[in-house]
């Protein structure tokens, strides 16, 4: 299935030259990024999550359209919908999913009929296990300090991904706080054997995010996110000054002060760089230049080899 010569694990499960995945970003990554991620080498995928059946088939045609490469889909598995989204992807030829926000096992009857591959995202070695039982082919480790819905738990991706590599017999992919090759070249030392995307794609020429959203990323530095809903479902967002008035509130007080504080809505929904809530991570602070997404992924491929002679010749005195 894959065209990777080194045996990489994830590799073979992506079917793809590269482990670097493109995180799923509801409404952002469609057809053109997961294309544009699929065709550099990478794992392009189209996030389904709110989609309706005939939406996520009508992206799957769009995106077959654009590249030959293998593409996915990512589904949280709390949506009510998600064996109707993986039986479409199923038809459409899809043979790897990411599942995230919820218990897999769900999901694992069904792909396993359908002759699909599932990497599960996970934030603890509780839920890590968890999936590793329901039978999953991998976990993406996604640290603290990642965009979108983090753990409960606040542990970092540094942490994460060795404890997951020590405790499980299955591959790790990390994600969270990884944006050029030195991170890359981090997450494998760690033991993960892929990564994932999503705040540094964001700031890609193929991203269909308004331009306010890059900008507000190519200006930030690490401490610019905060958490919205701290004890219910965290969800990690640069700092503006609707999400500075609801932080510190759990999730629902959140959400109802936002409507009421004046129509915030996601990003992709509306709003502008004061209201809108723009899902990012810490490693916007390493981003400051939009690019397109081959010159991102080559970069990172070009820079690996560089980086371990650096390690090595660095570390021995
Ligand atoms: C704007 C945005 C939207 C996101 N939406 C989703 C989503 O719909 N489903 C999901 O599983 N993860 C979502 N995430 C998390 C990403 O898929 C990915 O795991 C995360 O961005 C990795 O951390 P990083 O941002 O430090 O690279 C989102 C992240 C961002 C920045």
């Amino acid at each position: 299935m894959s065209d990777c010569s080194n045996n990489n694990p994830v590799c073979g499960i992506l079917g793809t030259q590269y482990p670097i995945v493109l995180g799923a970003m509801r409404l952002i990554t469609l057809a053109e990024m997961a294309a544009a991620v699929s065709n550099a080498g990478g794992f392009g995928l189209i996030a389904a999550s709110g989609m309706e059946a005939r939406e996520l088939r009508k992206e799957l045609e769009k995106t077959k359209a654009l590249t030959k490469k293998p593409v996915g889909i990512n589904i949280p598995v709390y949506r009510p919908n998600t064996l109707e989204l993986i039986e479409v992807a199923i038809e459409m030829g899809v043979k790897t999913i990411t599942t995230s926000a919820g218990n897999p096992a769900k999901v694992m009857d069904l792909a396993r009929q359908g002759g699909v591959k599932v990497i599960h995202k996970v934030s603890s070695l509780k839920m890590a296990q968890k999936a590793q039982d329901a039978g999953v082919d991998a976990v993406i480790a996604m640290g603290f300090e990642a965009g979108g819905h983090v753990g409960r738990e606040h542990v970092t991706t540094f942490c994460l991904v060795p404890q997951l590599v020590d405790n499980l017999d299955i591959p790790v992919l990390a994600a969270g706080g990884i944006v050029d090759a030195r991170g890359v070249a981090a997450a494998f030392a760690l033991g993960a054997r892929g990564v994932e995307m999503g705040t540094r794609f964001v700031a890609s020429n193929e991203c269909p995010a308004p331009a306010f959203f890059q900008e507000c990323l190519n200006k930030a530095d690490c401490e610019a996110t905060l958490l919205l809903g701290k004890e219910a479902m965290p969800i990690r967002v640069l700092k503006n000054a609707v999400t500075a008035m609801v932080s510190g509130m759990e999730s629902g007080e959140a959400d109802q002060a936002m409507v009421q504080s004046g129509d915030a809505s996601y990003v992709m929904s509306g709003g502008d760089e004061h209201t809108a809530v723009m899902p990012c991570g810490q490693a916007a602070g390493l981003i400051d230049t939009v690019k397109s997404i081959d010159e991102i992924i080559s970069e990172i491929t070009e820079g690996i080899r560089q980086i371990a002679r650096d390690v090595e010749k660095s570390f021995f005195c």
